[in-house]
């Protein structure tokens, strides 16, 4: 399967650069949507050009940068109505106090500011000032109206400002510009659901310092989570050890062992519509935590248990959310996958197949089979971009299907 929504490609994005210190970073972002194969026209305000040549962005781009309302080559046509009828989304970062203002109030007095009024198709701000800026009221008050009239208003970081001090006011990284601009190209089909997610692994301590586990990077969940959130859904990530970077908007919660994830898939469970256990639960844990630390003299023998299965639990108690299990098999994955998904009375059982140098927790590649009904399955054999993609776009059709 190839992905549905492929990203930038092909699609036309302006890029509105103000006078900010953060212009710079927009260097990097316009060379990230132009190697995504996005096609990208900057417009500039005066003051941004004081920052930013606009030589940089139109080597980088291919296309002429705009600054001048009237240029001096000035035609017939206005260059801001023919840059809205060009533009599929606009992204205007850094965002000045100055732009947002004009936004929020109607001004339209310079080629930006007049494009913003004239486009038709979606606009997000990302505003990036010191923090005193920020937390202006007037500043406050312009982004309460924007957001109102339907703008995305991307929240600024904290982090260390120009002035080398930390606070909130930061550009966000380009990963998460890049990120907003594709959720634009999605489709909502998720939205207004609340799903809970769990990935990564889950601990059993032996002692104080030492535990039972496995290899899971929580990268499939981390993707799940992105899905799910570029098709609007509220996301809540509850995540074992992973370094996988958390996707903006996402509400994670971080875990370590079995009974804290248990806890809180069970905190959230009654008000989510949507569960998807994906963790990589470790089975068993020692009969007997060990207090301190276990003394290397002679051997050792360690009794375990299973751990309680949860997605059995929760499913006995569901009333009308859909529940999506994963299980990791080292053969017989469909037999397998059908028995759970009879057994734990789930609606989708994803079943993965751990074949040595092939699929598993380390690589990329998936195989295996999604069981839906004991007559309906789909086998694939997809990246975990992929399958995350596939899960998304078969829970969103089971939401309309209802
Ligand atoms: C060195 C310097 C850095 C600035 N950085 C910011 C900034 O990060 N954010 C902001 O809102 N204004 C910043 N300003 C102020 C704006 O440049 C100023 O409000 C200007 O009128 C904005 O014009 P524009 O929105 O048309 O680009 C900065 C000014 C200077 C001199």
């Amino acid at each position: 399967m190839s992905l549905r929504y492929p990203e930038l490609e092909n699609r036309r994005i302006i890029i509105g650069v103000t006078g900010s210190i953060a212009s710079y970073k927009i260097l990097e972002l316009v060379r990230e949507i132009v190697r995504s194969k996005g096609q990208v026209k900057v417009v500039m305000t005066r003051n941004a050009t004081k920052f930013v040549t606009p030589h940089a962005f139109s080597t980088l781009t291919g296309n002429p940068v705009y600054v001048d309302l009237f240029p001096p080559d000035f035609s017939w046509s206005p260059l801001h109505i023919n840059l809205s009828e060009w533009g599929e989304v606009m992204l205007v970062a850094p965002a000045t106090a100055n732009i947002l203002g004009k936004a929020a109030n109607g001004i339209a007095d310079d080629l930006l500011s007049t494009l913003i009024l004239s486009f038709p198709n979606p606009i997000i701000f990302a505003p990036a000032m010191n923090e005193n800026m920020w937390k202006n009221s007037a500043v406050e008050e312009n982004i309460r109206i924007l957001r109102e009239r339907g703008f995305e208003v991307i929240p600024p970081e904290k982090g260390e400002l120009a002035t080398g001090k930390v606070g909130e006011g930061r550009l966000p990284s380009s990963q998460t510009l890049l990120f907003w601009l594709r959720k634009c190209f999605y489709p909502e089909n998720l939205k207004g659901l609340k799903i809970l997610i769990t990935a990564g692994p889950t601990r059993e301590y032996i002692d104080d310092i030492r535990f039972i586990s496995n290899p899971s990077s929580g990268k499939l969940g981390y993707f799940l989570a992105e899905e799910a959130i570029l098709r609007g859904a509220e996301v809540i990530l509850i995540s074992g050890e992973s370094t996988q970077p958390v996707p903006p908007g996402v509400e994670k919660i971080v875990i370590e062992k079995g009974e804290e994830l248990e806890k809180e898939v069970k905190k959230f469970f009654s008000s989510c519509d949507v569960l998807i256990m994906n963790a990589a639960v470790t089975d068993f844990r020692p009969c007997k935590k060990m207090k301190g630390k276990i003394k290397r003299e002679g051997k050792l023998s360690l009794e375990l248990i299973p751990v309680p299965d949860i997605l059995a639990e929760l499913s006995k108690e569901k009333k009308g959310k859909l529940i999506v299990g994963f299980s990791l098999e080292t053969e017989e994955v469909e037999k397998r996958a059908l028995e759970k998904f009879k057994r734990k009375k789930v609606d989708i059982m994803v079943g993965c197949l751990q074949k040595e140098g092939y699929s598993g927790f380390k690589v990329e590649n998936m195989e295996g089979v999604i069981v839906y009904s004991p007559h309906q399955k789909e086998r694939f054999s997809l990246t975990k971009r992929e399958l995350a993609e596939l899960i998304m776009e078969r829970i969103a059709e089971r939401r309309f299907e209802k």
